[in-house]
């Protein structure tokens, strides 16, 4: 039987340790990450985080030359296992990137690309996805009159916005985000912002940023990097507040990084 705190876990990462070709990027890392939280990942450039965030739905994968050794275990199974089915992965873990990036084709089908990968074909049924989703990112009021419109033809924010509506539309349980605000204004910042405090009612998130105040407002706990190790996780107030580590307490006070 597992203890009760386990349960609250959606992953639990062990000894992970990962290399393209001899460069050793990630170094025995240890990480618990609870269901319907905010992990907040930060660090310096360089040390990691996109490619530990990248193992968590094994988007690794398609760089070739990654090695990989330890678990990532995903509501029970490791994912680095065999027989994973990838797609079927993706649809539980769904990721947004930096840089808003829609396919060149209408809003609606945006929005309406995964669930059709996984066979939904009915139109009452995509366009029930499609409103929730575009509801839930709050950007159905700005879209709803022009659905058939090109996605490119939106403004950074709204396209961000289009993208977690995507990512959203396949009903996943974790949403992974590398980034998701650097290239946008702080208004639309401070709306990604939002959407991400209503989102950990139903989802469990994963963020990296470089940005220690949309850390410390939008996360339960951060996990500080540094040249690919996990120096420290805790509670976001602890971690900003009281760190253990003077690593952590030099970055997160800009001596280095
Ligand atoms: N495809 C790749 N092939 C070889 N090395 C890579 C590859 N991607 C990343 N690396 C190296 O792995 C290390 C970690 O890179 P990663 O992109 O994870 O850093 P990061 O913390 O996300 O940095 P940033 O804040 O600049 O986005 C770096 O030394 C980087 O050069
Ligand atoms: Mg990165």
């Amino acid at each position: 039987m597992s203890a009760p705190t386990l349960t609250r876990q959606v992953f639990d990462i062990r000894d992970l340790n990962l290399w393209y070709g001899d460069h050793h990027a990630l170094k025995n890392i240890n990480f618990p990450i609870n269901k319907k939280e905010v992990t907040a990942i930060i660090g310096p450039s360089g040390c990691g985080k996109s490619t530990f965030i990248k193992t968590l739905n094994l988007m690794i994968n398609m760089v070739p030359s990654v090695k990989m050794t330890g678990e990532i275990n995903f509501n029970g199974q490791n994912i680095l296992g065999e027989k994973m089915d990838l797609v079927e992965l993706r649809k539980h873990v769904g990721m947004v990137f930096q840089k808003g990036n829609p396919f060149p084709q209408s809003i609606y089908d945006n929005v309406a690309y995964g669930p059709r990968v996984h066979g939904i074909k009915k139109k009452k049924h995509l366009d029930e996805l499609v409103i929730k989703s575009l509801m839930d990112v709050a950007l159905w009021e700005e879209v709803k009159d022009r659905l058939t419109a090109p996605a490119l033809g939106l403004s950074g924010g709204q396209q961000q916005r289009l993208c977690i509506a995507r990512a959203l539309a396949t009903k996943p349980d974790v949403l992974l985000m590398d980034e998701p605000t650097s290239a946008l204004d702080p208004i639309s910042t401070l709306k990604i912002e939002e959407l991400i405090l209503e989102l950990k009612e139903k989802y469990t998130i994963v963020i990296v940023t470089h940005n220690m105040q949309q850390a410390s407002r939008v996360s339960n706990k951060t996990a500080f990097f540094l040249m690919g190790e996990l120096i420290e996780l805790d509670s976001t107030s602890t971690i900003f507040s009281n760190p253990n580590d003077s690593r952590t307490e030099g970055y997160i006070t800009g001596r280095f990084g």
